[in-house]
């Protein structure tokens, strides 16, 4: 699995510019389930097929990531840029970025009085070059960087960049691994753009009109020095979702969830997150009403470069899951 986790946190996937995940995401996949495709927005479907008449249901992971996307270019090469989803400019100080074809630019600031006045549109990319020409050459209006950062393990940690949410596409490879005789139909999504929107998993859940829906994705924790209060700690199981700002979790999914956990013991928490989204907001909202749940990776440092979580707490989510697709459903 680190092998897996490694190659997936270190490619390249902007949310929009997910090819280069999809494609490795598919290959794996083919493998493991019946059928795989990928839709219009760009999702990976893997597809586990059930009886006759068996439920459907959909496990989501997002595959995006967060990046940056260049709006202008300067007579000196020095790339202009906004955010793709939820950057904070303080986490860009000293950091690189990189872009699809493997440009690397670091990050640079304006003259400021006061750092508090920091804002993207303060900021730039330098790509080492020393004119616009040049800059053309390697780069365009529209094009979009990720972190450039590399996978690393201590103990049970690791520490990557993109662990929001490649860590949870790991998660759904490894079910698909495990899963041996589900009664029910299974989708397992790798969806697009959810750190813009929840996008590709709108789309997604209307083509699959699932009976259940289970976001996969990180949480935030509460467990580093004067963190916001919240009761979840890294390396203490799996999250249930309980609610988030996209999604209050449908009692059937979450009882569905805890009961699981308790039958097999399995290690887990609560989750009530104040803030943030989960693809589970846009399942619930598919159609009359999707019954839709989150599990999540307890994650330090979320969209920074560094993201920490503990590969116990992801064991314990592939358990959860496989138990739950094993099982009966409400
Ligand atoms: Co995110
Ligand atoms: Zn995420």
């Amino acid at each position: 699995m680190k092998d897996t986790i490694k190659q997936l946190v270190e490619a390249y996937g902007p949310a929009g510019r997910e090819e280069q995940v999809a494609k490795y995401l598919a290959s794996v996949m083919e493998e493991l389930v019946d059928k795989v495709y990928t839709d219009e927005l760009g999702n990976v479907i893997a597809v586990k097929q059930g009886p006759a008449n068996a439920k459907k249901v959909m496990l989501a992971a997002h595959m995006d990531e967060i990046g940056v996307i260049v709006t202008d270019i300067d007579d000196n090469g020095f790339l202009r840029f906004s955010n793709l989803g939820g950057v904070s400019p303080h986490t860009l100080i000293g950091q690189r970025v990189r872009f699809a074809d493997g440009t690397v630019g670091v990050f640079g600031q304006e003259k400021l009085d006061n750092i508090k006045d920091l804002k993207l549109n303060k900021m730039y990319i330098d790509i080492g070059v020393t004119s616009r020409e040049e800059a053309n050459a390697k780069v365009s209006i529209g094009d979009a960087a990720v972190y450039h950062r590399e996978f690393s393990q201590q103990g049970s940690r690791i520490v990557a960049k993109s662990l929001d949410n490649r860590i949870s596409c790991a998660v759904l490879i490894e079910v698909a691994k495990r899963l041996k005789n589900s009664p029910h139909e299974v989708y397992l999504v790798f969806t697009a753009q959810e750190e813009v929107g929840l996008r590709g998993a709108r789309t997604a859940a209307y083509t699959l009109d699932p009976d259940y829906g289970i976001a996969v994705d990180v949480t935030a924790t509460g467990d580093t020095p004067e963190a916001p209060r919240m009761a979840v700690s890294l390396g203490k199981g799996a999250a249930i979702k309980v609610k988030d700002a996209s999604v209050i979790s449908h009692p059937l999914v979450k009882n569905l969830l805890v009961n699981t956990a308790q039958a097999h013991d399995i290690p887990y928490q609560m989750e009530v997150l104040e803030w943030g989204g989960t693809d589970a907001g846009s399942i619930h909202l598919t159609r009359s009403g999707i019954p839709t749940g989150a599990v999540s990776i307890p994650c330090r440092y979320i969209h920074t470069p560094s993201e920490m979580v503990d590969l116990g707490d992801v064991e314990h989510c592939v358990q959860l899951l496989v138990g739950v697709l094993e099982g009966p459903l409400p």
